[in-house]
């Protein structure tokens, strides 16, 4: 992420995320588009406690930008499950609890929907994404991605519930077993940024 070669002419921001897998879907779906730059360590987490993605993102992208003065790119993200009236949907992260891992959330979730029908399982993905200037302007950028809520996790690779979401258009593999490139090819957070660097202005002011 840091440091990339040749983003002279790159519009540069700080990337509000600090959970490194998230980080590194952004990075790798962004490429040579934008050039990011690390949040620096000593800028603490911001309370997510705004009731939609679009606060939440808006939330980590002011408290970065406050804190160093820099364009900032923040996303919120989250699983929109139809059989539990659309949770864990803000509160993914934070599903079984404030500090709980992956592990804990994808269990949680699938406890929940131990007597839901495979046809009743569906669920989506979804994502906002935002950039803002010091100046206050900004640009916001969504995507959605549909699927459905496995049984049992199957794969490994991304994070979050990705073991057990297979997306449409996936061929019937989770997120976890498709990987990275197929992922970002159709994923709520490879869309929102897409779309994102779609509409960022000209360099201008923005320049390394
Ligand atoms: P936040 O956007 O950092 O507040 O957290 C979003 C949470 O939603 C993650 O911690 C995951 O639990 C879940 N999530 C969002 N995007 C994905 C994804 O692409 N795969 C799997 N889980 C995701």
């Amino acid at each position: 992420m840091t440091g990339r070669a040749g983003s002279g002419s790159a519009r540069r921001f700080v990337l509000a995320s600090a959970n490194p897998k998230k980080a590194a879907e952004i990075a790798e779906i962004l490429g040579d588009r934008v050039h990011l730059i690390p949040r620096p360590t000593d800028v603490p987490d911001v309370v997510e406690d705004a009731a939609t993605f679009e606060g939440n993102a808006r939330l980590k992208a002011v408290a970065l930008v406050r804190a160093t003065g820099e364009p900032a790119i923040a996303d919120d993200s989250g699983l929109i499950v139809d059989a539990l009236d659309g949770a864990p949907g803000v509160r993914s992260a934070r599903y079984a609890g404030e500090d709980a891992s992956d592990e804990d959330n994808v269990r949680l979730l699938l406890a929940a929907l131990a007597d839901v029908p495979p046809a009743e399982r569906t669920a989506r993905f979804h994502c906002v994404v935002l950039a803002r200037w010091p100046d206050g302007r900004e640009v916001v950028a969504q995507g959605t991605v549909e699927g459905h809520i496995t049984a049992a996790p199957r794969g490994s690779a991304g994070f979050g519930y990705d073991p057990v979401f297979v997306p449409e258009g996936g061929g019937g593999l989770t997120f976890a077993e498709l990987g990275s490139a197929p992922k970002h090819a159709i994923s709520h957070r490879g869309r929102a940024l897409r779309s994102l660097a779609d509409q960022l202005p000209p360099t201008e002011a923005n320049v390394e």
